[in-house]
């Protein structure tokens, strides 16, 4: 397997991974958006491909800020996506680390992902409403432990609080729904 960065001479390799794993429109949808969306740059946009050389697997990172205003760098991980003949070997904890290694190098200091909270604690995120982190739309309280939070940086989770507002393209209430 091999993952690098998407450019937009992959957009429909992207967009196709994101239908085939999620059996529908609406996550491509939002990465095409999100990807023209000045308010989520930088973004980083990996894709994962199979031995064939074929796209299998891309995971999605745009900015993001907290409110109050702070002066860390922070995104949101959002979606993430493995083709179904490709599930369960690996490949999105590969895109997930080599993302997170990726920002790191660039200075960001948290990641917040609203995902299943039995799958990302593996690579390191923990609730975030804990440490005072929200999400742009309010979540119900059974689902809290879905919103969940990483430092890239050691002491960054005790240097901030607030609501982590999305970019312009993710601001919408039916994406934050675990
Ligand atoms: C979730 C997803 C990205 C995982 O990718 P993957 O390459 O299969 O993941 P990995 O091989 O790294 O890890 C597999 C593990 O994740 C677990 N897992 C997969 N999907 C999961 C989910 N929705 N909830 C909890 N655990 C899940 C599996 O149980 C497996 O663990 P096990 O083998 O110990 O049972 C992929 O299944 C997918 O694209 N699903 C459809 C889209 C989706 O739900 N995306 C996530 C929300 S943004």
């Amino acid at each position: 397997m091999v993952i690098r960065n998407a450019t937009i001479t992959d957009l429909d390799d992207v967009l196709r991974v994101e239908r085939e794993a999620f059996g529908e429109e609406d996550e491509a949808r939002l990465v095409d958006d999100l990807l023209k969306d000045p308010s989520a740059q930088p973004a980083l946009s990996l894709l994962a491909f199979d031995d064939g050389d074929n796209a299998v697997g891309h995971i999605l990172f745009t900015r993001a800020t907290l409110d109050p205003a702070s002066n860390m760098s922070v995104v949101i991980l959002a979606p993430l996506a493995v083709v179904p003949g490709s599930q369960r070997q690996g490949i999105g904890g590969a895109l997930i680390k080599q993302g997170l290694e990726a920002l790191r190098t660039t200075g960001v200091d948290l990641v917040f992902v609203l995902g299943h909270p039995g799958y990302y604690p593996r690579y390191g995120f923990e609730p975030a409403m804990k440490h005072g982190f929200t999400p742009t739309y309010a979540i119900p309280e059974k689902d809290a432990d879905a919103w969940m939070v990483q430092a890239l940086r050691a002491g960054a989770l005790e240097e901030g609080q607030g609501r982590a507002v999305c970019a312009d393209a993710l601001d919408k209430p039916e994406y934050w729904r675990e």
